[in-house]
């Protein structure tokens, strides 16, 4: 196999700058690590808010790109888990070079997971991040603050264990949703109410909830609604929007000690918490290679290839954006207008011309 010296990658030449690709040098994989050929990357939304917004990154120019799947092109020292040739998929983008929007990769070979054969490279490439965001904000024991703690289901006894124990997803069509819909419904969560545009209702049942309203009810709707179907109280509420409005609303859902999980910083009404019993916060940090979270990202990796063949982890539906790594920069600007619904993009680095 010829060494790969250059590739094409999707630069972000400065904070607010336009992405343009540019060829570059191929990471070297270190101990411990895979280069990997990224076949399929994945977009997400995060991806248009690092420029818009300038953070997550320090120095540009930079490459960002947090779902990859692709083949081990090349082996570090001392690396046990995956062999050449191997189908694998990542999350990447903490490190530049881990980045998957570019044709080459380089990761901790202990954060891979094999694909299945069932599994295209663009199915593949729409879990890891989602996934690695709803697994660590329900259950990561080895941090504080920035989980609920809960029992991993993918572990030898975690399944089914809290049956007759509802669960609520607000916007279980997003991407982070799917992956918090289908772990609860592993841990055996029920019932598992989401919200949804009432158009994806069938496709949130088929991947585990028992109950579907619309996003658009207000607030007060919303509420009646989840009364009528249980009169338990809700102990953990997975706010996977977290605008504002959804954190008010998810906050109010919770029984008293119970969990609220949101994606970005807490921005519930003051004066509702101190108006109401303890609630507790969780602000997710999604990404399974921060210190904090690779013990829990290595047990969800070791575990993840067995999930998808039994299909207890279901992949996205994937749309491919034409023009290879090109094709990113307008996929992040409807991604920006809320024009893409219960699906994921994905690039196919190796065809950018
Ligand atoms: N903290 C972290 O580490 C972390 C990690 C990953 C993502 N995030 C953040 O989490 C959020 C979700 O990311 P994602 O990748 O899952 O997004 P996504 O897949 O692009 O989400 C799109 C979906 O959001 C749904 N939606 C939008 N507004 C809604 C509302 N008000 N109520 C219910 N559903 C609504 C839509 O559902 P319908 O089509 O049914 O209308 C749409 O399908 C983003 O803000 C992202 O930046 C944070």
């Amino acid at each position: 196999m010829t060494m790969h010296t250059r590739q094409k990658a999707l630069l972000l030449k400065s904070r607010q700058a336009e992405f343009a690709v540019e060829e570059i040098a191929v990471p070297r994989p270190g101990s411990g690590e895979v280069l990997i050929k990224v076949e399929s990357a994945a977009l997400n939304p995060v991806d248009w808010k690092i420029p818009a917004w300038g953070f997550l990154r320090e120095t540009y120019p930079t490459i960002i790109g947090f779902d990859g799947a692709g083949t081990v092109e090349e082996l570090g020292d001392d690396v046990t888990e995956v062999a050449k040739g191997d189908r694998i998929i990542f999350q990447g983008g903490l490190t530049e070079a881990s980045a998957t929007f570019q044709q080459f990769a380089a990761t901790k070979a202990s954060l891979v997971a094999k694909i299945p054969s069932t599994l295209t490279f663009d199915q593949a490439a729409s879990i890891p991040g989602a996934l690695a965001t709803a697994a660590l904000g329900l259950f990561n024991p080895y941090v504080m603050e920035r989980s609920v703690r809960l029992f991993p289901p993918w572990e030898v006894g975690g399944r089914g264990n809290f049956a007759d124990v509802p669960f609520m997803v607000l916007g279980g069509a997003s991407s982070v949703g799917q992956y918090a819909i289908q772990l609860a419904s592993l841990a055996g969560f029920s019932p598992i109410i989401c919200t949804a545009s009432l158009r994806n209702a069938e496709l949130v049942k088929g991947i585990g909830a028992t109950h579907v309203l619309d996003r658009n009810l207000s607030a007060e709707g919303l509420k009646a609604e989840v009364l009528r179907i249980t009169s338990k109280p809700i102990n953990v509420v997975f706010d996977a929007i977290s605008l504002s409005e959804t954190q008010d609303v998810a906050y109010e859902l919770i029984a008293p000690g119970g969990h609220l999980v949101i994606m970005w910083p807490d921005a519930v009404d003051e004066r509702k918490k101190s108006a109401q019993p303890f609630k507790n916060i969780v602000f997710v940090f999604g990404a399974i290679a921060a210190p904090e979270n690779q013990k829990l990202g290595i047990s969800l990796c070791s575990k993840l290839t067995a999930l998808l063949e039994e299909g207890a982890i279901k992949p996205m539906r994937v749309e491919v954006l034409p023009g290879g790594l090109s094709g990113v920069p307008h996929g992040l600007e409807r991604l920006r207008n809320g024009q893409v619904s219960a699906l994921k993009l994905v690039v196919r680095p190796q065809e950018t011309e």
